[in-house]
């Protein structure tokens, strides 16, 4: 009797505590099992009629009716896009951990990138960490950006001397091409210690193009993208075009590794260099019996930097010249501050750079109303996930839209003015921990190349507004039109004359 009179009480507040955690847990699966709201969908295709040409703009667009967290089909992808810098936070913070593995284009998958690169891989591999780690300590560590300063400089200058030359002809001269060339350049000789970029060769170069080739069999729109199944059949040529560019690009690799091969074999010991450059360090990492890396892992390391640090900076640097060229009295003001900080004679170096406030608010204006990578690289769900009090299901691509963030009128006042005031006195940076501002991404798969690519776009700016007044042709306004693909270009190039301030030194 006894033990029944506690077992009944026992049972009544188990049931009580079982009812109570399975209301409690219905309702919170029912809230999770809330997709995010979107627009209706068309059989088979989903929502891609609504993508169109340039998609961060139709995401913006689409979520002025959906709200800062949408679902849309994609063919056979589910996508949730965000837009706001607290969905953005949820996503590159709060679960970055589940939402940091990829989704990638069919191009890519085309050479096995995916599996070996460093932007495409899973991040839970201890080959991702190992690549990241390798990139972190040997090309973007603040030591190794100091002991590369002299590279850049070297190189600014032979830009300015380009500059100089067109000057003198009184031509305009292609800011996009010539900035990516200074930018290619920086790149290769940090990289492996050589000039691939050439100013003078007015027929293409190789090199150059495949890099071109490859970031636009990357960024093009492709149907398999939406349906995988359809990627043998290469309906856009993307695959094909990927697969020609890479192996023009692996083969000069291929030669710069076979030349340092042959170099250290000579050596007693082959670690033995003076100056060591990337390849230098990696082919070090492919000797022994217990090799971490084999040259295949370098080539692609390879292409991953070119194809992410090329075209990225020097287009932010295009986007600059067109706002400033468009915007003379804040162009005025930014060439006014260098001149104190440098001097009528002085070159600008280095160092100048974080004394130049306006110029580096110059620099995040641009990056807030230009993202050179506007819906950053695809994430994916790794398991379901609740972001924003929504539901994303395991396997659902990840977007988040910086260009809308950017210019969303209830985060920045005025955001499609070209004003780099409104950073003056403000802590707001790039650097990730800013939610309204993350051109390079944030959390653990943001961009490893900020600290090289905001030293190279800054003193080529600042180098080119010291020594030059600028003109566009005819006096004409520059148009701002884009297009989108891996970077954000401007559909037409930039075209502006140099006007010499004073000597080239
Ligand atoms: C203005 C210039 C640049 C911008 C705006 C930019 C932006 C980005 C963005 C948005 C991502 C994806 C981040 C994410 O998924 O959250 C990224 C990834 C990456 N960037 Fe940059 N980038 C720039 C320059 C560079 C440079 C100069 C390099 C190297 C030389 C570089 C190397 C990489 C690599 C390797 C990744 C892949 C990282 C990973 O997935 O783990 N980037 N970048």
């Amino acid at each position: 009797m006894e033990i029944v009179s506690l077992f009944l009480p026992f049972c009544f507040f188990l049931s009580c505590f079982l009812i109570f955690n399975t209301a409690r847990f219905q309702r919170r699966s029912s809230q999770a099992a809330t997709l995010p709201p979107g627009p209706p969908r068309l059989p088979i295709i989903g929502n891609i009629h609504q993508v169109g040409e340039h998609p961060h703009r139709s995401f913006a667009d689409l979520s002025k009716t959906y709200g800062p967290i949408m679902s849309l089909k994609l063919g056979s992808l589910n996508t949730v896009i965000v837009t706001s810098p607290e969905a953005a936070r949820e996503v590159l913070r709060t679960h970055d951990q589940i939402l940091s593995a990829r989704n990638s284009p069919n191009s890519i998958r085309s050479i096995n990138h995916h599996k070996v690169s460093v932007a495409w891989m899973d991040p839970s591999s201890t080959r991702w960490r190992l690549l990241r780690k390798l990139s972190a300590t040997h090309l973007f560590s603040p030591q190794r950006i100091e002991s590369t300063k002299a590279l850049r400089m070297k190189k600014v200058q032979e830009l300015m001397s380009f500059m100089d030359e067109s000057s003198e002809r009184e031509e305009a001269v292609d800011i996009s091409r010539a900035s990516f060339i200074t930018t290619l350049n920086i790149i290769s000789n940090i990289l492996f210690s050589v000039d691939l970029g050439s100013y003078g060769s007015k027929n293409s170069n190789g090199f150059q193009d495949s890099v071109i080739g490859a970031m636009e069999a990357a960024g093009s729109p492709d149907l398999a993208n939406f349906f995988p199944f359809l990627g043998f059949l290469d309906l856009q040529g993307n695959r094909k075009k990927m697969k020609l560019c890479t192996e023009r690009l692996f083969k000069v690799f291929r030669g710069f590794i076979d030349a340092k091969t042959a170099e250290k074999s000579l050596r007693d010991n082959p670690k033995d260099v003076s100056y060591r450059d990337f390849v230098d360090a990696l082919l070090d990492l492919t000797l022994g019996d217990e090799a971490e890396l084999n040259i295949n892992d370098i080539e692609h390391l390879l292409l991953d930097m070119f194809i992410a640090g090329t075209d990225t900076s020097s287009s932010t640097l295009e986007w600059a010249m067109a706002e400033l060229l468009n915007n003379p009295k804040t162009m005025a003001k930014a060439q006014a501050e260098i001149e104190r900080m440098v001097g009528q004679n002085g070159v600008v170096q280095e160092p100048d750079i974080t004394e130049l406030t306006y110029l580096q608010a110059v620099v995040k204006e641009t990056l807030r109303l230009h993202p050179p990578v506007p819906l950053l690289l695809p994430r994916k769900a790794e398991t379901d996930v609740e972001v924003f009090g929504f539901l994303v299901p395991k396997d659902t691509q990840v977007l988040v839209d910086v260009w809308a963030i950017g210019r969303d009128p209830n985060v920045w006042e005025n955001p499609n003015v070209f004003e780099p005031e409104r950073f003056l006195g403000k802590e707001i940076d790039v650097k990730g921990r800013d939610y309204e501002l993350t051109p390079f991404g944030a959390g653990r798969r943001i961009c490893p190349g900020l600290p090289l690519a905001t030293k190279i776009v800054s003193l080529m700016l600042a180098s080119l507004l010291h020594s030059f007044d600028w003109k566009l042709p005819n006096g004409a306004v520059s148009d701002m039109d884009e297009t989108f693909g891996v970077t954000l270009h401007k559909t037409n190039p930039l075209h502006a004359a140099p006007i010499k301030k004073r000597a080239i030194n």
